[in-house]
């Protein structure tokens, strides 16, 4: 029978609500800090149910020196310490470099003041670090976790084939089955390096897309941005710095009142999927289209098939997301101070 994607309460996998996870969860956090990856940054080293295996760095956002360090900001903001951090790649596998100063200002990380970081860079290229560090680890143990561009991931996966299936999952922030941001149909994770998208979405391993349709319902409310106010740590007041900037570039760029905080969406499903519904449904990455370039292409006219290894996020727990992120921040605690 025909699907409709609409259809989210009768169409819901059972599978794809699975119990919280009891063990932490092994993750390597693939970023273009980015407001909302610092988010999705601080949400994965403030919550028990993960454990950070390394952060690594691409083009995105903005350049990878900037992008980079703004990961070393954010990392010494949150107290990071033991976890490698590495620069990747400085531009996408065959287009020229697209960047969102529009969205995230000329440093990637504008609004809140930012102090010298105190992390060192691991000296590894991040495909090499990210190839290690899954190839280091028991199969079935690491989930990849990119909030960016997907370069570093297609080109660890060419560089290494043996990771596909090592790899436990990748949820990734990118795409949209009906909606775009960086044109009509397609998102900026995937538009800025459609050809990496196509690599990783074609590749054997399961992959999970926390696309727009999920993340634009994250929004950074004003009594989100209260509850973070109330926690009343360094790392806090950061965080609702970001969101004051993040909500006047949203609202002057595409027209939001408040601003979709997408990243750390990747990383609440890891820590607990029952945060999101998912569907299973296969999702194809449009290569040629000259209005529909990066477009994720999900195919709902019938049950997917056995062998189908993508799903795409569908309905968020707006509550249980922002209490997940505003947990983190307690935890972590005044480190900055
Ligand atoms: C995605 O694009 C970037 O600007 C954000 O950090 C997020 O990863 C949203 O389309
Ligand atoms: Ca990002």
């Amino acid at each position: 029978m025909r699907r409709n994607p609409d259809d989210v309460e009768s169409t819901v996998n059972p599978e794809s609500s699975p119990a919280p996870a009891t063990t932490p969860r092994k993750i390597i956090l693939d970023c273009d800090p980015g407001h909302d990856d610092a988010v999705a940054m601080l949400l994965a080293h403030g919550n028990p149910n993960i454990e950070l295996l390394a952060v690594t760095t691409v083009v995105g956002n903005q350049t990878l020196e900037k992008v980079t360090r703004n990961a070393l900001v954010v990392g010494t903001i949150a107290g990071i310490t033991g976890v490698p951090f590495a620069a990747g790649c400085d531009r996408p596998l065959v287009r020229s470099i697209e960047t969102a100063p529009d969205i995230h200002g000329e440093s990637g990380m504008d609004g809140p003041a930012q102090p010298e970081p105190t992390i060192e860079l691991d000296p590894r290229h991040a495909v090499d670090l990210i190839i290690d560090t899954i190839m280091a680890h028991e199969p079935g143990t690491v989930t990849l976790v990119p909030t960016a561009g997907l370069t570093n991931i297609a080109m660890a996966a060419r560089k290494e084939p043996r990771i596909v299936e090592r790899v436990r999952e990748v949820v990734l922030m990118g795409g949209g089955y009906h909606v775009g941001n960086w044109s009509a149909v397609a998102e900026f994770n995937i538009k800025i390096d459609p050809e990496a998208a196509h690599i990783v979405f074609n590749e054997k391993w399961p992959v999970v897309m926390v696309g727009l349709d999920l993340t634009h319902q994250a929004l950074a409310t004003p009594d989100v941005v209260a509850k973070i106010e109330a926690v009343g740590t360094g790392p806090a007041r950061f965080v609702m710095e970001l969101m004051e900037f993040f909500t006047k570039t949203y609202k002057d760029a595409q027209g939001f009142d408040y601003p979709p905080v997408h990243d750390p969406c990747a990383v609440a499903y890891v820590i607990d999927p029952t945060v999101m519904t998912t569907r299973k449904v296969p999702v194809d990455i449009e290569l040629t289209g000259t209005l529909t370039l990066g477009m994720t292409v999900a195919d709902f006219r019938a049950e997917p098939p056995a062998d189908c290894n993508t799903s795409v996020a569908v309905t968020l727990d707006h509550e249980k997301f922002w209490g997940l992120v505003t947990d983190a921040l307690v935890r972590i605690g005044d480190v900055a101070a």
